[in-house]
């Protein structure tokens, strides 16, 4: 059964960068609509709610039965769907920290879920970017951790910002913001 990711540098640099945005887009629209696919643990529609955004303004989808079932139990509006496959609608702001490692044959399979892009590690991440754009409200953003371990990302006509970025000793990541 695939594992409910537990929080690592990643989620931690991604909540980071909410805390940090958030509270400035909040200014601008009171009542933010937030999508967070794969919230896994719930780390990020967590601190969305701690930063003030209302329960009902906050959706995740995950692919991992337990993590929706989870993010379920800790009130969360949260349903099962690979990607945007079972939702419709459009959102102020869409967060999504993927699975973005090239394959491993050494890691196990029950938490390739979470980590694992494909072959190069951009797999889901381009599936991601091609069905995104159609789920933004006008002015919408996407806040999307990568890793530089994570090749071939097709960016398609995103126009994209580095917002923040770790060095670790054997990677950096970064969160993009990318809007339409
Ligand atoms: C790296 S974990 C991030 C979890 C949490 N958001 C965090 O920041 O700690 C990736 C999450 O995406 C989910 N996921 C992977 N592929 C997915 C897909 N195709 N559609 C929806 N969720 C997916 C995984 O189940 C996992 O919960």
């Amino acid at each position: 059964m695939p594992e409910i990711y537990t929080p690592e540098e990643d989620s931690y640099l991604l909540s980071k960068v909410l805390k940090e945005n958030i509270p400035r887009l909040i200014n601008k629209e009171k009542s933010l609509k937030i999508l967070e696919i794969g919230p896994g643990s719930g780390i990020q529609i967590q601190t969305l709610l701690n930063l003030g955004i209302e329960k009902e303004k906050i959706f995740s989808a995950d692919i991992n039965h337990e993590a929706v079932i989870h993010c379920q139990k800790l009130g969360f509006n949260c349903i099962e769907s690979n990607l945007f496959e079972k939702i419709n609608d459009k959102y102020d702001i869409i967060i999504f920290n993927p699975p973005y490692l090239p394959e491993d044959k050494k890691e196990p399979k029950d938490s390739k879920l979470a980590t694992t892009g494909g072959k190069e590690g951009s797999e889901i991440i381009n599936e991601f970017l091609k069905q995104a754009k159609d789920h933004l409200n006008k002015d919408g953003k996407i806040f999307l951790l990568i890793s530089s371990l994570t090749r071939q990302i097709n960016w398609l006509d995103y126009n994209k910002k580095i917002i923040d970025t770790k060095k670790m000793f054997f990677e950096e990541l970064y969160v993009l913001e990318l809007t339409i």
